[in-house]
């Protein structure tokens, strides 16, 4: 599959990688630890200032929840998280599973946060989590979904973005590259997965914000206290997350 020309084209590519989309992120070793450390990172800064209250989170692009999963393992079951993605079959997925009362999806784009935030109404959350979202936004587009998501977490709040970056480094490119084509693609093609969606996988991460990119577009949007950590194992310096505060001083 080349590029998907559309946002339709990709979220109808992840429908059709929906079904064993969860069977194939339990393969690959380090995934639901990335998530778990990503979301306990996020909701530890969260717990720093605001004690043991009940937290609002966004997923954004929360696929077939399983970085939900971990945000509720990490926050614990009073939770509020509203789980956005653009593809109906992940979000068939995600909606599959239980889930505490205060959790729920809603299918949209990320480039259409603010929208969507003014009709749930309920002013910026804590914090807001990302986990394999920004590099399936368009390049033009990301500057703006960033500045989006510091608008809907409340001034003190965080964000966390986790994605693999390779740019500009050639070993985790190669490493990423072994990978895509060595193990990912042909497992995709035994497990009829959507092979397509995972040779668009390697392309997307290629073409991905290097970390200092991002890191940019994170300062742009009005983010501070920016701190990365990368993976463990054969994900080292090819995983990276990101954690950034909206600053205390602001107006909501
Ligand atoms: C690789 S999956 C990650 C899902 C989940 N966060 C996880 O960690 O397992 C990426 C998800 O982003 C969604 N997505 C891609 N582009 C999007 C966009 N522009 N707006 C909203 N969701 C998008 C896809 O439909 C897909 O479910």
């Amino acid at each position: 599959m080349p590029a998907p020309a559309t946002d339709l084209a990709l979220a109808e590519e992840f429908d059709r990688a929906s079904g064993r989309y969860d069977l194939l992120t339990r393969l690959n070793p380090g995934y639901h630890g990335a998530l778990r450390g990503a979301a306990t990172s996020l909701v530890r800064r969260l717990r720093d200032r605001q004690g043991a209250g009940p937290l609002r989170l966004w997923d954004l692009g929360c696929g077939s929840g399983l970085s939900t999963r971990a945000l509720v393992e990490a926050a614990g079951p009073h939770v509020e998280i509203v789980g956005l993605d653009a593809s109906a079959g992940m979000l068939e997925q995600a909606r599959a599973k239980g889930w505490p009362a205060g959790v729920s999806f809603v299918q949209a784009l990320a480039q259409d946060l603010p929208e969507v935030a003014r009709e749930h109404g309920d002013g910026p959350a804590d914090g807001a989590f990302a986990a394999y979202l920004m590099r399936n936004v368009p390049q033009d587009q990301r500057d703006a979904v960033v500045r989006a998501i510091h608008d809907q977490v409340r001034p003190g709040g965080w964000v966390a973005l986790q994605d693999y970056h390779v740019k500009g480094d050639r070993v985790a490119t190669a490493v990423w590259t072994v990978v895509c084509w060595g193990i990912v693609t042909p497992l995709a093609v035994v497990l009829r997965g959507n092979p397509a969606i995972y040779r668009y996988l390697w392309r997307s991460v290629l073409d991905n914000d290097s970390t200092s990119e991002l890191h940019a577009r994170l300062e742009r949007a009005g983010l501070t206290e920016i701190g990365w950590s990368t993976a463990r194992g054969w994900q080292r310096g090819i995983l990276h997350t990101v954690l950034a505060r909206r600053p205390e001083g602001e107006r909501p």
